[in-house]
């Protein structure tokens, strides 16, 4: 809650706490709004700290009492800690207090959901559990008595020893205080075993609530895959004899990397093909990764402070990005995360809230938890991949895990063990962490006597608090293909460096068509106004997957963009390079789905805005409803035919072959639908047998005006599944008629099942509506303003969820004055709430800019 002024922490201000940490001791006495939390510390002096001033964090703490070397002591106690005198020698610092975790809505700290007791303390949770230096740089292990009637007591590191109503855990990995994590519950376990490549074996263990044991198979099989890929790729081996997954209903995020203890969001852990879809197992596996992943890249190694989140999160989003690529499709991999990279983050860094990967100022940590720091983050570090090498790669990281191991490091310390693994300069390299902005490349090309020239400028345009920006390292991946569609220079990688940059290409027969940015090599925006013929030739012939896929976008881009400007046909030239690959049986179908999809209506508002264009939303929608007709009736003769020959005989699989095919068969079922006015959907949703053909026909039909009744037969068959319930709100928001998507968004806030203060169910109605582009953006502001009403009134009980859906206002400058004056003055009535959260002050305050 905002107690006083916001406070604004800098980088710049960093000083290293006072005291080490040798041990910490901690007993719980679990009661749901009496648990009592005792602690026993054993501080030090810190040879290198300065400031001997001890000050504890600690919030929303019922203290019962305080003693150093076993003498009571009387701190004084603030809104955020307290402090007191110390001895300038080692001492043991104990103390008692009592928290209510049954009334803890925020999710955050010690919390119960379901009944069961759980934690998430990163970033800054820890300090509602008890007193303590909680920052990442204070390290130690932790031994953690539970007391209670729960079966089941859990808690970081290896069991020690367990009794009649309590259990006993010991982490001898140091560790911060973010990492602890407790959980408490009558669960039961779907357990496994890995044995690591030094041949110890490690019992796995996934946690549910009786019921869910059905679900946890497909999660089991991801983590051992990703403890053997961390092994194989990294030489990165397990280092405690249990590691266990707990599965947690109410949860503000996806998962969370506490040592030996995962806590996931059960909507990222708990899968089954009746219940979940292809998105849902490709999401679990990739989240499972992600937090394994951490156990090296975030816990071993952790950051000095909150400044250098990107050192964990965006080095481990790049790993489990990888890990994705191995399992399943690299160039389908690829394509996705641009498509999220462009949806998230570039609106982000265009915008208000654009932040630095290593933002320089914060008042409220959580948020900057952004796309940004996340997805950014992990394409610099695919970047200095590019630059320097695979194998300079790994011997840099070879050296970062043997220099610090056991560390909390900065982005300089990342930086030097590139520098000394490859006697490389990155000083200009480190301006991707330091100005925020996307850069924009415009390229011009000469040709003269067998010489092709590519001439790129690069420019990056100012950003809130940073109006000047120097040119940066852009590693730029260039082939070139020959008239005829060979390719004559294989993919080569430009590293441009000036402003102002030319490359020059020899000895060639003929002119050539550039294909640039393969692979999406740098996230930028490429200008180049490539004429309609190149981009049909780059469609049909590129040898890159991505290039040719970005030149089938562009296309469709130009095309929608056309019609909403001038109110032009479709371009049919484009429409048949599209049907030739879409219909070509030797590419992948899940390459054929990603062809299909045209750039959402979010993204071309955003191009038409940087065109100087005001968006409108319903008429991007109806170009967009428009270009699906049209291509249903011109495709009419094989939509169908094509479909069948892409469905799955086989029983359901998961895997990447079987959901390319399905993808593809929900675009085209998209088309067909259109044509049918839903007849196949609705024997589609008659017959489906797994949940990603249930929700495509569901989806279909929806978006038809036919959905009455699998409404209600979705309802009646899965009322009492909590995450598919959540599917069958959000596709009711998200799937409306533009016109109606307030409304179905406020019935379904109606219902006795909108439990709001979960935030799954906020987010599938609340976030689902957002997702509605042109049904949020309705123009009489009914979609802000109902947004803006469920907003504050979840800021009192969940201030961090709150904050983050705050971002969908981000983009409010691109439309016109008057949706522009009824988002502001939602944005302003957020901000006039009586005790309203610093997080989500934060957050419109910046929007609001
Ligand atoms: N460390 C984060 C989880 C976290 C973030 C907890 C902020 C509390 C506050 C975790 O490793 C993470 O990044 N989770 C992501 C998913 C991941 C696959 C990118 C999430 O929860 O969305
Ligand atoms: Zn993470």
């Amino acid at each position: 809650m905002k107690d006083a002024a916001p406070k604004t922490i800098y980088l710049k201000d960093y000083t290293p706490f006072g005291f080490v940490v040798d041990s910490v001791h901690l007993t719980f006495r679990l009661a749901p709004t009496s648990t009592r939390v005792i602690s026993k510390i054993a501080f030090a002096p810190n040879p290198e700290a300065t400031d001997r001033s001890f000050f504890l964090h600690g919030e929303q703490l019922d203290l019962k009492w305080a003693r150093i070397d076993g003498q009571d002591i009387v701190p004084t106690l603030t809104e955020d800690g307290l402090r007191c005198d110390v001895p300038d020698r080692p001492f043991t610092w104990e103390a008692e207090v009592e928290i209510s975790p049954q009334t803890n809505t925020a999710l955050e700290g010690l919390y119960m959901s379901n009944g069961m007791y759980c934690t998430q303390c990163e970033a800054e949770g820890f300090r509602k559990i008890t007193y303590y230096p909680d920052r990442p740089d204070v390290m130690s292990t932790f031994t953690v008595r539970i007391e209670g009637d729960e079966k089941v007591k859990l808690s970081n590191g290896n069991p020690v020893d367990h009794g009649d109503g309590w259990a006993e855990w010991h982490d001898p990995w140091p560790k911060p205080a973010y990492l602890f994590a407790l959980v408490a519950g009558d669960l039961v376990n779907h357990p496994d075993s890995f044995v690591t490549m030094s041949g110890k074996p490690v019992e796995l263990n996934i946690w549910v609530r009786p019921g869910d044991e059905g679900k946890c198979a497909f999660g089991m099989e991801a983590l051992k895959k990703s403890m053997a890929w961390d092994e194989e790729v990294y030489g990165r081996e397990y280092d405690l004899d249990i590691f266990n997954i707990v599965a947690v209903d109410d949860f503000n995020m996806g998962a969370m990397e506490n040592k030996g203890l995962n806590v996931f969001n059960s909507s990222c852990v708990l899968a089954s093909p009746e219940t979940s879809t292809d998105g849902n197992f490709e999401r679990i596996e990739a989240i499972i990764a992600h937090e394994y992943f951490h156990n090296w890249t975030g816990n071993r190694i952790t950051c000095r402070d909150w400044f250098q989140l990107c050192l964990k999160e965006g080095l481990t989003v790049f790993r489990d990005a990888q890990f994705t690529a191995d399992m399943r499709s690299e160039p389908v991999k690829r394509i996705n995360d641009v498509i999220d990279l462009r949806a998230r983050q570039f609106p982000e860094d265009q915008g208000p809230l654009s932040h630095p990967v290593r933002p320089e100022s914060f008042q409220e940590i959580n948020n900057f938890y952004t796309a940004t720091v996340y997805e950014k983050g992990a394409e610099v570090i695919g970047m200095l991949k590019t630059l320097v090498g695979e194998d300079a790669y790994s011997k840099a990281l070879d050296l970062y895990f043997d220099r610090h191991d056991g560390q909390a490091c900065t982005i300089e310390d990342w930086l030097t063990v590139f520098e000394d693994a490859t006697g490389r300069d990155l000083e200009q390299f480190k301006l991707w962490y330091s100005q925020s902005g996307t850069p924009r490349v415009s390229v011009a090309e000469t040709w003269s006597d067998g010489t092709y020239t590519l001439t790129f400028k690069q420019h990056t345009p100012p950003t809130p608090g940073q109006d000047v920006k120097d040119p940066k390292v852009l590693p730029i991946a260039v082939g070139l293909l020959n008239p005829n569609g060979d390719e004559v220079v294989p993919t080569q990688i430009l590293e441009m460096t000036q402003a102002e940059q030319s490359f020059a290409f020899d000895d060639l027969a003929s002119r050539p068509v550039p294909s640039i940015l393969r692979g999406f090599s740098a996230p930028i925006v490429l200008e180049r106004n490539s004429s309609r013929e190149e981009r049909v030739f780059l469609l049909a012939h590129d040898t890159d997957a991505f290039n040719r896929w970005e030149a089938g976008r562009n296309l469709c881009r130009d095309s929608l963009m056309a019609t909403i400007r001038d109110g032009a046909g479709h371009d049919d030239a484009w429409l048949d390079a599209l049907e030739r690959v879409v219909r070509d049986d030797t590419l992948d179908p899940a390459f054929r789905a990603l062809m299909l999809a045209g750039p959402t209506q979010s993204e071309l508002a955003q191009v038409l805005f940087e065109q100087g264009v005001t968006p409108d939303p319903d008429a991007i929608w109806a170009a967009a409803d428009s270009l699906k007709r049209h291509m249903a009736q011109r495709w009419q003769g094989w939509i169908g035919d094509t479909m069948r020959r892409v469905a799955v005989d086989a029983p359901y699989q998961p895997d990447a072959t079987q959901s390319g095919q399905r993808s593809l068969g929900a675009a085209l079922l998209s088309l067909q639908t259109v044509l049918d006015d839903g007849a196949e959907a609705q024997s589609l949703y008659d017959r489906a047998d797994n949940m990603t053909l249930q929700l495509t026909a569901f989806t279909q039909l929806l978006r038809s005006g036919h959905g009455a009744a699998a409404t209600q037969a979705f309802y009646d068959q899965w009322k009492d599944d909590r995450l598919v319930m959540d599917k069958w709100f959000g596709i009711q928001v998200g799937a409306a008629d533009p016109a109606d998507a307030v409304d179905v968004a406020q019935a379904l806030s109606r219902h006795d099942a909108f439990d709001w203060k979960n935030p799954n169910r906020f987010r599938a109605v609340l976030g689902g509506l957002a997702m509605n582009h042109a049904g949020f953006h309705r123009k009489d502001g009914g979609g802000y303003a109902f947004l803006a009403d469920w907003l504050i009134r979840l800021d009192d009980k969940n201030p961090q969820t709150t904050a983050r859906m705050c971002s969908v206002f981000q983009t409010w400058k691109r439309y016109d004055a008057d949706r522009q004056a009824l988002i502001r003055a939602q944005l302003e009535r957020i901000k006039a709430k009586p005790n309203l959260s610093r997080d989500t002050d934060e957050m419109v305050t910046r929007i609001l800019g």
